[in-house]
Parts: structure tokens; sequence; C-alpha cells
């Protein structure tokens, strides 16, 4: 299946893409984690990223996109995928939808996941990410690791990111509403959207989400 998912931050996007992911045997691509691990590496695309990612602005189209191919590329789109966090904009919209259609593939569905505001403030508050994974995420009281500050997974060490604090994820949360909500339209027009609400416990939402998509078990 080839998937987009879209969401406000906070929403459980990433959270819910690594149940998803291995549930539907696809690659889980993160332009969030990407830029991320990118930074923490040091890397030129890292060092370009950083004035946007710490501030809460969206990273240059060019850059983004650039990127997002380039992982595209090394799954094999037509072997199916699951996006999170791009596109986010109507132009990145555009460049997945004309890099797809090269490849003469679609896309299956996009899953929107809904959440009130003062959810996301709380989500995000209490993130906390593996320093070696970036794709394993926790929740200091909805999701904690067993042992506080270590990753279950791996054994990384957990940390909190530069962007979740109050002032940026008011600033991530007008970005989504102006940048990233009218995508949410531009799918709809394709009939692709299906929207779901993404409160409750992390299984209940995958379940949700599974059913939503036409793969529930
Ligand atoms: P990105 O990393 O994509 O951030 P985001 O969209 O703001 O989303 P988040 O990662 O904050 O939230 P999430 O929905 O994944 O929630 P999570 O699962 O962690 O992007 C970061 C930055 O990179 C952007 O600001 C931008 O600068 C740049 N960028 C990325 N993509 C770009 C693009 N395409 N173009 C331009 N720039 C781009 O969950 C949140 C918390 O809630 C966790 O603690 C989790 O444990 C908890 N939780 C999850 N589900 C539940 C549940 N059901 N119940 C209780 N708690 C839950
Ligand atoms: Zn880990």
């Amino acid at each position: 299946m080839r998937i987009v998912l879209v969401g406000p931050p906070g929403a459980g996007k990433g959270t819910q893409a690594q149940y998803l992911a291995k549930n539907l045997s696809i690659p889980h691509i993160s332009t969030g984690d990407l830029f991320r691990s990118n930074i923490s590496q040091g890397t030129a695309l890292g060092r370009k990223a950083q004035e946007y990612t710490s501030s809460g602005r969206l990273v240059p189209d060019e850059v983004t996109i650039a990127m997002a191919k380039d992982r595209l590329e090394e799954a094999d789109a037509a072997e199916g995928f699951l996006l999170d966090g791009f596109p986010r904009n109507l132009g990145q919209a555009e460049a997945l939808d004309a890099y797809l259609r090269d490849k003469e593939v679609t896309l299956d569905g996009v899953l929107d996941l809904e959440v009130p505001e003062d959810e996301v403030v709380k989500r995000i508050a209490g993130r906390r990410l593996c320093r070696k994974d970036g794709a394993h995420v926790y929740h200091v009281s909805y999701n904690p690791p067993k042992t506080e500050g270590v990753c279950d997974v791996c054994g990384g060490e957990l940390y909190q990111r530069d962007d979740d604090t109050e002032d940026k994820v008011r600033v991530r949360l007008e970005v989504y509403h102006s940048e990233t909500e009218p995508i949410i339209d531009y799918y709809k027009a394709q009939d692709l959207v299906v929207t779901i609400s993404a409160l409750g416990t992390v299984d209940e939402v995958t379940r949700r989400a599974m059913e939503a998509l036409g793969a529930a078990e």
C-alpha cells in the first residue's frame, strides 16, 4: 500500500506509523526523522534544515522534496510506503503526484488523524525520543518506557526535542493550519482521504486506522 499520514504536530503520526508500517510490511518514511538524523550527524543537509526545524517553520521545498524523493527511490515506491510528515504543503503534494505519475503508481489513501489542540499540547510536552532511533517514541505518562530515560527497544538514551517548547508548538500549529491543512482538500478532491479520531489508546487508534484503510486483520 502507498499511504500518506497527515495530522497536526503531536497527533501521533510517528507513533502510529511504527505499528502501521509493521502491520502492512511497508517502510515508514518520516521527513522529520530524516531531518533530525541529518542534524545529529552534522551533514550539509542537516545544517540547511536546522534553523527551520528548531524554530518550527517548514524547511524549504527544494531541500525537502529532493530528500523525500531520494528516500522513496531507496524504498522503491512501487512496493509501498507510509509517508509521515510529507507532503506538508501544496507544492510538496504536487511534486509527490508528479513523482508517482512518473513511476506509474498512485496513492491508496491519505489517513488524516484528528485530535483537539489541548491534547496536542499535552502529548508534545511529555514526548521523549530515542537518540539511537528517532522512530522510537515515548510519553512520560501516556506511554512511559520500562526504565526511565531508556528506550525499551534498543536501550538508547531518551531526550526531548528542541522544537517541543510551548512557543515553538504554537508556531508549528499555525504552520499546520495555514500550509498543511490545504492538502487535505487537495486529496479530498482525489477521493483519497479517510479521517479518524486520534484520541484513545495507541492500540485503539491503530485498530481504527487499519479499519479505515481497509486493512484490518
Ligand atoms: P515532524 O517530526 O514531522 O513533526 P510534527 O509534524 O510536528 O509531528 P510530531 O513529530 O510533533 O508529532 P507526531 O504526530 O509524529 O506525534 P508522535 O507520534 O511523536 O517535523 C519536525 C520539523 O521538521 C517540522 O517542524 C519542520 O521544520 C520539518 N519538516 C518535517 N517534514 C517537513 C516537510 N515535509 N516540509 C518541510 N519541513 C518539514 O506523538 C506525540 C506524543 O504523544 C508522543 O509522546 C507519544 O508517545 C504520545 N502519543 C501518541 N499517540 C498517543 C495516544 N493515542 N495516546 C496518548 N499519547 C499518545
Ligand atoms: Zn530506541
